[in-house]
């Protein structure tokens, strides 16, 4: 063997060896990405009032089961969910006069949120990560997420924050994630994303990037992992064991 034919065959097995590690080995985690309606705080069941109260307005049919798809999904597509589950065809024009509609309903009830609207155990499980010098970004689909985190004093906790102001395209799309990631400075492989919404847990894994569902496993099929109390995260084991659950 000359050489050049054994620099070519220690190349190969660099980039073998590269290559299994990159596909077997845990990735270690820099980034948590919070969604906000549902994760942090609890403005989703705000979320469901607004469209119920637009719902029942019309006249259209809207259980909870109906509300749980809803979870995560922007403005529009939203109602337009709500619209085909009842066989109700309307004009752009007319779904964005709802839309409007239902988000002064949502705003009339965060008029009286407060620190009791706040998901047990998330402010403190977000300080444990920031302790630990690891990032935090949110990463909500929602138009009024800053209004939200500003009313209950909660934007220091974030290194990025990432609204429905920012994103053109609803979850399931990766859009929102992969911004928030940008902002961070983070790959998408090394971040994990905590999430309420089916569709949302389908944006992470869209993202490249690792998912704990918030809420119970039946509401949640597609998660890798869930939880309903934040006490229930060893962060130790979770940043150690990274893409394990994945
Ligand atoms: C998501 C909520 O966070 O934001 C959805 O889970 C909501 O229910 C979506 O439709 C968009 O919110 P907004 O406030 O922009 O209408
Ligand atoms: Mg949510």
């Amino acid at each position: 063997m000359d050489l050049g034919q054994r620099h070519r065959a220690t190349r190969a097995v660099v980039h073998f060896v590269t290559f299994y590690y990159s596909v077997h080995m845990p990735q270690e985690l820099h980034g948590f990405v919070f969604d906000l309606d549902g994760v942090v705080v609890f403005t989703d069941k705000y979320h469901y009032l607004g469209w119920k109260k637009l719902a029942d307005q019309h006249g259209w049919e809207l259980d909870e089961s109906l509300g749980h798809q809803l979870r995560g999904v922007s403005r529009i597509p939203a109602l337009e969910v709500i619209l085909d589950h009842n066989g109700v065809v309307l004009s752009d024009d007319e779904k964005h006069r709802l839309g409007d509609q239902k988000n002064e309903y949502y705003k009339a009830l965060l008029q009286q949120i407060n620190e009791s609207d706040i998901y047990p155990g998330s402010i403190g499980f977000i300080k444990r990560v920031r302790d630990r010098g690891l990032s935090t970004a949110l990463a909500s689909a929602s138009k009024n997420a800053q209004a939200v985190l500003e009313a209950l004093q909660l934007t220091h906790l974030f290194d990025a924050v990432v609204t429905g102001n920012d994103i053109t395209r609803s979850k399931p799309d990766p859009q929102v994630f992969l911004l928030a990631a940008r902002r961070l400075g983070i790959a998408p492989e090394h971040c994990i994303v905590f999430e309420d919404a089916y569709s949302g847990i389908e944006a992470a894994k869209n993202a490249g990037m690792h998912a704990v569902g918030v809420g119970p496993v039946d509401r949640l099929p597609n998660a890798p992992l869930c939880i309903t109390d934040y006490a229930e995260i060893a962060l130790d084991d979770l940043i150690e064991r990274g893409t394990a659950w994945n």
